[in-house]
């Protein structure tokens, strides 16, 4: 399939997937895709940036090939090793059957047959379905020093195996990064990105992601869903709930066969939204139905 021919296309094809695109993301998938340049999200947990890599490989056709950042994360992990097992497995062999040729073996322990393939050179393998799409999940968790290395790799997409040589990718992959900015991203890495901020969206776009993704929700209730969510967003806490969040909910309320939101229902179900015991006690009673007020009396006055 073709990369999309404008920004509304791009919508349209993400929208084909249930993930509803804002104009200005829309507007830098178009431009990463278009210039092959890595684009950057960062944003808050569970606003959907994981999952615009995700609904973009299921509507391009595209393979999603999955880098998960964590602290010491290193080129092992993230590129290639060698299958250490396997190659003592085949030395053993070797030896028992007596065969004698050293050379040969070393040649055949350092081939295709021993590597073992990591995210990064999956990436940079052809595809007939197009280029990849080169998720790097949570970038803040790794280190500097696997930063400095992403680099390198992102700037020329070629690796060196010593034994083995330069294999360089005949189509780069596009390349979508994530941080939740636990931590800054250095700048160097920045600059070589196109970068956006995915925001929590506002009532109208969430409701529309809550019709996306949890259709079988009364309208009604919907409406309330997201019209409290947006007003517990206001509230000072530790950790706001994101759109995972309100689907997630959507989902408990359904399961509970509510059909309207209580300050009774909300504070039962609250563990769906809210994942810090300060933030809970902090909303429960009285708070829960002051917000469901101003909810449901935004809901009249719009
Ligand atoms: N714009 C959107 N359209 C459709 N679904 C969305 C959208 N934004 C978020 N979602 C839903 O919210 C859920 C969480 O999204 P996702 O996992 O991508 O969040 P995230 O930003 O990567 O969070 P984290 O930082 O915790 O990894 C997904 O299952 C997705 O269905
Ligand atoms: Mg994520």
């Amino acid at each position: 399939m073709q990369d999309p021919s404008s920004i509304d296309a791009v919508q349209e094809l993400l929208a084909g997937t249930g993930y509803v695109c804002p104009r200005p993301l829309a507007t830098v998938l178009f431009l990463a895709l278009r210039l092959g340049r890595p684009l950057f999200l960062e944003g808050e947990a569970g606003v959907g940036k994981t999952e615009i890599a995700k609904a973009l490989s299921l509507a391009t056709g595209r393979r999603l090939i999955r880098l998960q950042c964590y602290e010491g994360l290193d080129a092992g992990a993230a590129v290639y090793e060698w299958n250490f097992p396997a190659q003592m497995i085949a030395i053993r062999a070797a030896e028992a059957a007596g065969e004698a040729d050293r050379g040969q073996l070393q040649h055949d322990l350092f081939g295709p047959d021993f590597l073992i393939e990591r995210p990064l050179l999956q990436a940079m393998r052809p595809d007939e379905q197009g280029a990849p799409i080169l998720l790097i999940d949570e970038l803040d968790r790794t280190d500097e020093p696997f930063e400095a290395f992403l680099l390198e790799a992102l700037s020329d997409f070629q690796v060196t195996i010593p034994e083995l040589g330069t294999i360089t990718a005949p189509e780069p992959p596009t390349v979508i990064l994530t941080s939740n900015r636990t931590r800054e991203v250095h700048d160097a890495l920045k600059r070589r990105c196109l970068y956006h901020w995915v925001d929590y969206p506002d009532f109208a776009r969430e409701l529309e992601i809550l019709h996306a993704r949890a259709p079988e929700v009364a309208e009604t209730l919907s409406r309330q869903i997201v019209a409290f969510v947006q007003a517990l967003r206001t509230e000072d806490l530790f950790k706001k709930p994101g759109v995972a969040e309100t689907i997630d909910w959507a989902k408990c309320l359904l399961a509970l066969d509510v059909i309207d939101l209580s300050p009774e229902v909300i504070s039962d179900t609250l563990g769906a939204i809210l994942k810090y015991q300060d933030d809970i006690m902090k909303i429960q009673g009285s708070e829960a139905k002051r917000l469901l007020d101003e909810a449901k009396s935004s809901l009249e006055t719009a």
